[in-house]
């Protein structure tokens, strides 16, 4: 089987990986829930949180597993602004330098977590770095972790990780989130993607064709209300406003927004199917895409989804230490 070392993109977690590492992560979440605090898979091992972009569940869970796991943690949450990026370093160079790549030199990590705004961006710092890279988000295009922790919820959720209907709704232009977890879970066999999108935030056509390329079955619909009786999961996404560069789309999707929202009434037609919601989260405050009155309702997962992402990520930092070794 293929070694997992630097973690850049969805197409990576082959079934039998995203198998291995699932069964990791429920280990780590059992053993934890049974009281256990005191891992030792990363015993005397530096993890580097370097992200240039915002985040509040991937930075923390990524730092509160590896701190779990018996690391030690250097970070920075923006190091666009605090990192000497803003004084014209390139990528290159920050990541040599923190993996220590000078020759009998000691670098400042052993495992650098990287978020960034530039889609190609993990893929630079593992061609130069000397440690494993975790790419925790790159511009729109991928969120390996995100898929696998969705990929773990949905598991939970259902039993299983194939045969099953989910609806991906809202931005999915920009979305690096849906990206990612359609390449993953077009491996898994009998899964049925419908795509739901505002009008000029559809599903780009790179990845439809990928998925035609791998034999995936997607449909594309204009309304939440029309797929949400036959999927097992709706899962939401938000409209990427810091990636929108034409006002005019986001206006067009203000003025529709309910069909791309879970909403009462979307929630009641799928009492009958027992859909589950989920969303990666943030949530936006101002649209509303999962509506206040139903968020707490037993069939939105958001919250547990994101409460998974600390056994996930244990399992994704104990799997690239493990083979860093080997
Ligand atoms: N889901 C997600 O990536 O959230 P953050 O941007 O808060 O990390």
């Amino acid at each position: 089987m293929e070694k997992l070392h630097h973690l850049i993109k969805a197409e990576q977690l082959t079934p039998s990986i995203v198998a291995e590492l699932l069964t990791d992560a429920e280990n780590f979440n059992q053993s934890f829930k049974a009281g256990v605090r005191n891992f030792e898979n990363l015993k005397g091992v530096t993890v580097c949180s370097l992200f240039y972009e915002e985040s509040t569940r991937t930075r923390f869970s990524f730092e509160r597993a590896a701190l779990l796991l018996g690391a030690n943690v250097i970070s920075t949450e923006n190091a666009a602004k605090f990192s000497s990026a803003a004084k014209g370093e390139s990528l290159e160079h920050t990541i040599k330098v923190i993996s220590g790549a000078a020759q009998n030199h000691l670098g400042y990590a052993d495992i650098i977590v990287l978020r960034h705004p530039e889609n190609d961006a993990a893929e630079r710092a593992a061609r130069v770095s000397w440690v494993p890279i975790i790419n925790a988000g790159s511009g729109s295009n991928e969120h390996p972790t995100q898929a696998l922790l969705d990929a773990y919820t949905f598991q939970k959720l259902l039993g299983r990780l194939d045969h099953f209907t989910i609806s991906f709704i809202g931005d999915l232009k920009f979305s690096r989130v849906v990206s990612s977890e359609a390449v993953l879970l077009s491996q898994c066999p009998g899964v049925k993607m419908f795509f739901v999108a505002p009008q000029g935030l559809e599903i780009r056509p790179e990845l439809k064709s990928y998925l035609s390329q791998k034999g995936g079955e997607f449909e594309e619909a204009s309304d939440i209300k029309a797929v949400v009786q036959d999927s097992d999961i709706c899962y939401v996404v938000r409209v990427q406003k810091n990636r929108i560069k034409d006002s005019e789309l986001l206006l067009t999707y203000q003025r529709n927004k309910d069909n791309f929202a879970v909403t009462d009434e979307v929630y009641k037609m799928s009492e009958q199917k027992g859909t589950f919601f989920c969303h990666p989260m943030p949530v936006d405050e101002e649209e509303q895409e999962i509506r206040q009155e139903i968020e707490n309702l037993p069939r939105v997962k958001m919250l547990e989804q994101a409460g998974y992402g600390v056994p996930v990520r244990m399992a994704i930092l104990a799997k690239v230490w493990q083979n860093q070794k080997i």
